[in-house]
């Protein structure tokens, strides 16, 4: 592509703000971080994520969903689903999200990322300490039966190719954060119980 360049070509230096991340975290009294919901189409990563942030906006938290479907409009709209495409779809999503951490601000992803290495690089860019995992189990039979978006159906028909849980892989994290199974459990639950360990992360250090 012609927009790309290689490193070496690039001859840019950073410039030093004034205004340092911890200088925006005192001003909004919390801290920020960066929760990455991963799970199986239908687990319920948006449901929940969306939830949060409201909770979060009322009780004057500054927080911004990132959520699959929705990238794919504009900031990664120029992408395929192939593999390369993909990993480059991580790569932006997860350099957007450490500038909105830096900001000041919590950021709720929510994308299926069935990976383990893809979810790896977005913690390598985000950084460990900012990186939380939050896996939203769900059985695929019981994402199969809720199927919000119709696609496990075409997909069973073989009209969708290459379909999380269905004919493609989804690894499951091995250490995440937070496990919230939301098989059997209401909304308002599972949504408590990722509100309650996000609050505690973004708690304001003493
Ligand atoms: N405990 C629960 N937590 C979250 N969602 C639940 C729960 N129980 C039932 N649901 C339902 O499951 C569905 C989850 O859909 P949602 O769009 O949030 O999934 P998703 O993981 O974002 O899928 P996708 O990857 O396709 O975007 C919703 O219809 C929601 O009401
Ligand atoms: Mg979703």
């Amino acid at each position: 592509m012609v927009y790309l360049s290689k490193k070496s070509e690039k001859n840019i230096c950073k410039f030093r703000g004034q205004v340092s991340r911890e200088q925006r975290e005192a001003l909004n009294g919390h801290r920020s971080a960066v929760f990455w919901f991963t799970g199986l189409s239908g687990s319920g990563k948006s449901t929940i994520a969306h939830a949060v942030e409201k909770h979060l906006h009322d009780r004057g938290i500054r927080s911004y969903v990132f959520d699959g479907d929705n990238v794919r409009h504009g900031l990664c709209g120029d992408l395929s689903f192939s593999p390369v495409a993909r990993s480059e779809n991580n790569r932006r999503i997860a350099e957007v999200c450490k500038l909105f951490a830096d900001s000041g601000t919590a950021c709720l992803c929510a994308f299926i990322s069935p990976y383990a290495e893809d979810r790896q690089h977005v913690r390598d860019i985000v950084g460990e300490d900012d990186f939380h995992e939050i896996y939203i189990a769900c059985p695929v039979e019981t994402c199969e039966e809720r199927d919000c978006k119709g696609y496990y159906k075409l997909a069973r028909e073989g009209k969708i190719k290459n379909y999380t849980g269905i004919s493609a892989p989804y690894e499951e994290p091995e250490a995440p954060q937070l496990r919230v199974n939301t098989a059997g459990q209401s909304v308002e639950q599972s949504v408590g119980v990722v509100l309650e360990y996000v609050l505690g992360v973004l708690q304001p250090t003493a």
